[in-house]
């Protein structure tokens, strides 16, 4: 049975998409982790296998998503940055890029960028117009950084020629090595300014290696690829820009807000922040 809600139905301006909800989609599984309600039932099975293989599952999206919020307030604290570029933006939730920069910076301008119809339809109604910062939302795939950087959204809401914060933040592990996840974030950087920070999660293939491997193995099932990565793997994306430290680290131990976490690992992801020099 296809499921219908209220945020489904056409709004203004909007035109039809195809949603493919018989099909799990990255997006709504990690919005049905995060407690959300903008999911389906192949998303919510196959999120519970994930659960079964990975019981900690919901609360290591949860740390992931804290992780999105710290860095962002880092790079508009500490680093100055007032525009953001966020791709893989996901479903809206709680403190979206520009709501955790704009409390830092009113200012701030964030660029969203997904390549899930849900994420459009949602993106549409609630990151656009009235703020004092501004957001734009552009969709379009990861796999294409050009289309990216020429479409005329971004240059309306961002100058290239001042440092930007990238954020890649739960989205690489969507991309098989074939399609070179590494050059298509060179890309992205290269066009970046000096001073520009990238922020980058990704599952890790060395917390759980069994484990991992299984949830890896059920999405392919479900037809949907996730490569978990090394530490190394994953420190490749940040290229030769400078770390922020600690570095590249488990997700819970980037600088986390208050106490120390007693076990950083508990949490799957790596989560590392470098700066352009110059
Ligand atoms: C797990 S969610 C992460 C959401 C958010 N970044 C966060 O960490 O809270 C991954 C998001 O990346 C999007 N995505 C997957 N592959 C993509 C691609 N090739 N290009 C752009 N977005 C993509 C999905 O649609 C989804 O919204």
């Amino acid at each position: 049975m296809v499921e219908t809600a209220d945020w489904m139905r056409p709004q203004t301006g909007v035109e039809p998409v195809d949603l493919r909800t018989d099909l799990p989609h990255s997006a709504r599984m990690y919005d049905y982790w995060l407690g959300g309600r903008t999911n389906f039932a192949p998303d919510r099975a196959l999120g519970e296998m994930f659960e079964k293989q990975i019981p900690g599952i919901r609360a290591m999206a949860r740390e992931n998503r804290r992780f999105l919020g710290r860095a962002v307030r880092h790079l508009a604290a500490e680093g100055g940055i007032r525009q953001f570029l966020d791709i893989g933006t996901g479903i809206p939730t709680e403190g979206n890029t520009h709501e955790v920069a704009q409390a830092v910076a009113p200012d701030s301008r964030v660029v969203y960028v997904d390549n899930d119809p849900i994420v459009l339809a949602h993106a549409r109604a609630l990151m656009t117009g009235g703020r004092e910062g501004g957001t734009a939302y552009i969709h379009a795939d990861l796999r294409e950084p050009g289309r990216i950087l020429a479409d005329p959204a971004l240059a309306g809401t961002l100058d290239l020629d001042r440092p930007v914060g990238l954020t890649l933040v739960a989205v690489l592990m969507l991309l098989e090595d074939a399609e070179d996840p590494w050059g298509l974030v060179r890309e992205l950087m290269d066009a970046l300014a000096p001073g520009s920070y990238v922020a980058v999660t990704h599952p890790g293939a060395d917390f759980d290696p069994e484990a991992m491997a299984g949830v890896a193995a059920m999405a392919a099932q479900g037809g949907m690829t996730l490569v978990p990565r090394t530490r190394d793997e994953v420190a490749r994306f940040l290229g030769d820009w400078e770390p922020v430290e600690p570095g590249v680290v488990p997700v819970m131990g980037w600088r986390p807000d208050g106490e120390p976490p007693a076990d950083p690992a508990a949490a799957y992801y790596w989560a590392g922040v470098a700066r352009k020099r110059g």
